[in-house]
């Protein structure tokens, strides 16, 4: 008999085990939205990988653990610069395309904080989208279960801590529905939706880390979030990633008086890693500029990044007359997240996790840019053997959940959560802000089982409360800035 994975998040990590795991188990993948919305969808810079005679491991190993602030978990910088390539070519056996020369040699790209040219990327600026699609292209044995909202994990014994056999979902029409597996992975991204402001895809709002922390799992580095300085700004809203690669093309900074202001702050000026690039971007709009990326030293920026000027098009810019992309930065990337393992286990038996979501220690305090889709390849390799060699069944053993809630709390405003959010969790933290935002979020946290008369909005909104609470536990203990926690 085989065993049932159901894995929750349809973007590459989860796409990619379930591609893994198909043949050897019965996989279903329960995804939010549709398979086709998830941050991998959205993901330009493209993938980060030692292919280059010139590169070298440990170099890619340096600048991780630099951008990180030294923060990382080497063994798992070392396992997943070692061996992502590997993956990456047997990807590239299956049919997968990357950019190359008229000689067929891979076109390498160049982001923030990265010492060598050795970005892989596809159709330019849509790596994401094109490994993503190409991975759920390869699917014959995945059952998928669209718009199923997961809110909580159904436990085989509650004085067991928390054997995970099960988990309940809200369905296309909000109707509760259950889901028995031999194991469970969470792959449910990143946590852009506490934020006003942010290049994250709509649907992701830290779901994953809500009801797996309610299950009782651990969590790990949650004060480490990193804001992309580059979203494209129309009337102070977020519009649309403008990949760091435009910046490793040429690209420049510049405020509205003129200055190219990166070149005075750091030796790597408009490459420095992105926490650095973030907080000048955000001190020069604290000082009433306008910021701006200059793409006149870009060449043919339409064909390489066809997705940024399509976006650019959309919103009637004539960016090839001005030349000028106006800027602002935003929530991008989760460095922290339910706690993992190397082989991607977390600390309820039977519970992984991957992608954003997980915290592997891969990334410290801030993620080299393009590490994040080799970080997946790595453990859906690593969870996959797991699964495959661990034997037995729980699904018999079912214990059902009560539905009995003695307190039903109230929800926020989803505007005031985010602005006090934005303030408290932004680029720049302060303690008191922080600590008023944990006093007012305490009026909401008090539920352990969502109530089974809230919709998905109440139970997102809820959810997010949540993990803000948590994240702003750690980011108050965190005394010193590190990394992407910069405290003032
Ligand atoms: C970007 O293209 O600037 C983002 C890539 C990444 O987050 O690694």
């Amino acid at each position: 008999m085989k065993k049932r994975v159901v894995i929750v998040g349809s973007g590459l990590a989860g796409s990619f085990l379930a591609l893994l795991l198909q043949d050897d188990c019965m996989v279903t993948v329960l995804t939010k939205g549709k398979i086709n919305e998830s941050n991998s969808m959205l993901a330009q810079g493209g993938i980060a990988a030692v292919m280059s005679e010139n590169d070298s491991f440990a170099s890619h190993i340096q600048d991780t653990l630099a951008a990180g602030s030294f923060h990382n978990n080497v063994d798992v910088v070392e396992a997943v610069v070692k061996k992502g390539p590997q993956i990456l070519r047997e990807l590239i056996n299956l049919g997968l395309c990357f950019d190359q020369d008229e000689s067929g040699k891979f076109l390498y790209g160049m982001e923030g904080a990265h010492s060598q040219r050795r970005i892989l990327h596809s159709g330019g600026d849509q790596t994401g989208r094109v490994i993503t699609s190409f991975v759920q292209g390869k699917w014959q044995n995945v059952e998928i279960i669209e718009d199923a909202y997961v809110v909580d994990l159904l436990k085989r014994d509650e004085k067991a801590c928390g054997l995970t056999c099960g988990l309940i979902y809200l369905d296309q029409k909000e109707c509760w529905q259950k889901i028995l597996a031999d194991k469970i992975i969470i792959a449910t991204g990143g946590i852009g939706g506490l934020f006003p402001y942010t290049s994250n895809d709509k649907t992701l709002a830290g779901d994953g880390l809500a009801l797996a922390m309610r299950a009782g799992a651990q969590a790990k580095d949650l004060e480490f979030i990193q804001f992309h300085p580059t979203i494209l700004s129309v009337n102070s809203r977020c519009c649309g990633l403008v990949s760091e690669a435009v910046r490793g093309d040429g690209a420049r900074l510049v405020n509205d008086l003129g200055e190219y202001f990166m070149e005075e702050v750091h030796p790597l000026g408009n490459l420095a890693a992105r926490d650095i690039v973030s907080q000048e971007v955000y001190q020069q709009t604290l000082n009433g500029q306008k910021v701006f990326l200059d793409i006149a030293g870009v060449q043919n920026f339409a064909e390489h990044f066809p997705t940024i000027d399509q976006n650019l098009k959309s919103y009637g810019f004539k960016i090839e007359e001005d030349h000028l992309i106006p800027i602002q930065p935003g929530a991008h990337f989760f460095m922290g997240g339910i706690k993992i393992n190397l082989s991607g286990a977390t600390s309820i038996p039977h519970l992984y996790a991957i992608g954003e979501i997980a915290c592997s220690g891969i990334h410290g305090a801030n993620r080299l840019a393009s590490n994040s889709l080799l970080e997946i390849l790595v453990f859906a390799k690593q969870i996959a053997m797991d699964i495959k060699v661990k034997d037995f069944s729980l699904q018999d053993k079912i214990i059902e959940e009560t539905e009995e809630i003695e307190i039903i709390p109230n929800l926020p405003a989803m505007q005031e959560l985010h602005k006090r959010a934005w303030e408290a969790l932004g680029i720049v933290r302060k303690t008191n802000k922080m600590k008023d935002f944990l006093v007012w979020l305490e009026r909401f946290s008090v539920v352990e089982k969502i109530p089974r008369n809230w919709s998905k909005k109440e139970i997102e909104c809820y959810n997010l409360c949540q993990i803000a609470c948590d994240i702003t536990k750690m980011a108050l203990a965190r005394k010193k800035s590190l990394g992407a926690h910069y405290v003032l």
